[in-house]
């Protein structure tokens, strides 16, 4: 597999997205590209202990979100491999969030530029202690504390840990739900308001100041999102490369077993 980094950087530019489509694709391959596209890669902490990366979050529909963007950092880059394409539907989807933001009405947008929005969720012992080591192996699973957690998120711009009962801790985490990414001009209304939550507890989701997000506003989101999301048919070998803070993604209900997805994060 030859592929020249430039081209994925413009297609990256261009759409937010960009496809590799080449049935020979293998695995190690699709690491290689990760690793020559990227100063360091991440695996959601929940996907330990599997085949790296394999995606396995059941089989239900899956709501809009960015890889990993209601805690700690959001990666730039959202990488799938397709090693078996399901034989029918169980599409991934996307949404482009540049869309998204140029039809908000102008109050909505007055909105979210003037108020960040937070998540807000309890980590068990086992959950914050696995991210940790997950983040940095130099901390042991067994023996790390609450105040490892809570000195390790405040490197985060907008994240917060507190302590909580039973060795839980309450994650806190703020941002704009307005981003400019790495490869585009253009302000994209990328955030996970819609974020699933398979392997954790749902998050609490609200402004800043804990204020609600008036259900108005949220259903002129779902009302832009649903028209402006496509799903991807995939193909055996097919790598996709997501602009993760542009790009919004889900997943249609799997209705097809055999279909085996990758999916790895990375920072530029
Ligand atoms: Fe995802």
């Amino acid at each position: 597999m030859n592929i020249k980094n430039n081209i994925i950087k413009s297609q990256l530019s261009k759409d937010g997205i960009a496809l590799i489509r080449n049935e020979e694709t293998t695995y190690e391959q699709f690491i290689s590209l990760i690793e020559n596209n990227s100063s360091h890669i991440c695996i959601d902490p929940a996907r330990k202990g599997m085949a790296p990366g394999l995606v396995s979050s059941g089989t239900e529909e899956i709501g809009l979100h960015l890889e990993n963007g209601t805690f700690c950092n959001v990666p730039h880059l959202c990488w799938f491999f397709c090693e078996k394409a399901p034989e029918k539907g169980s599409r991934t989807t996307f949404c482009d969030g540049v869309k998204i933001w140029s039809h908000l009405s102008k109050k909505t947008k007055k909105i979210f530029i003037s108020k960040k929005i937070k998540f807000e969720r309890i980590f068990s012992i086992g959950q914050w202690r696995n991210i940790l080591s997950n983040y940095d192996p130099s901390f042991c699973m067994e023996k790390s504390t609450q105040d490892d957690i809570i000195r390790f998120g405040n490197k985060f711009e907008g994240q917060i840990f507190k302590k909580h009962t039973h060795g839980s801790v309450i994650s806190e985490f703020t941002t704009s739900a307005v981003l400019k990414s790495n490869f585009s001009q253009n302000f994209s209304f990328a955030n996970s308001l819609f974020t699933p939550s398979y392997n954790y507890a749902p998050p609490v989701i609200t402004f800043e100041n804990g204020e609600v997000i008036d259900p108005s506003i949220l259903k002129e989101i779902e009302h832009l999102t649903k028209k402006f999301t496509v799903s991807h048919d995939w193909k055996d070998g097919d790598i996709l490369v997501l602009d993760n803070h542009r790009i919004m993604h889900g997943r249609e209900k799997i209705i097809s077993k055999n279909r085996k997805i990758y999916n790895i994060m990375s920072f530029i």
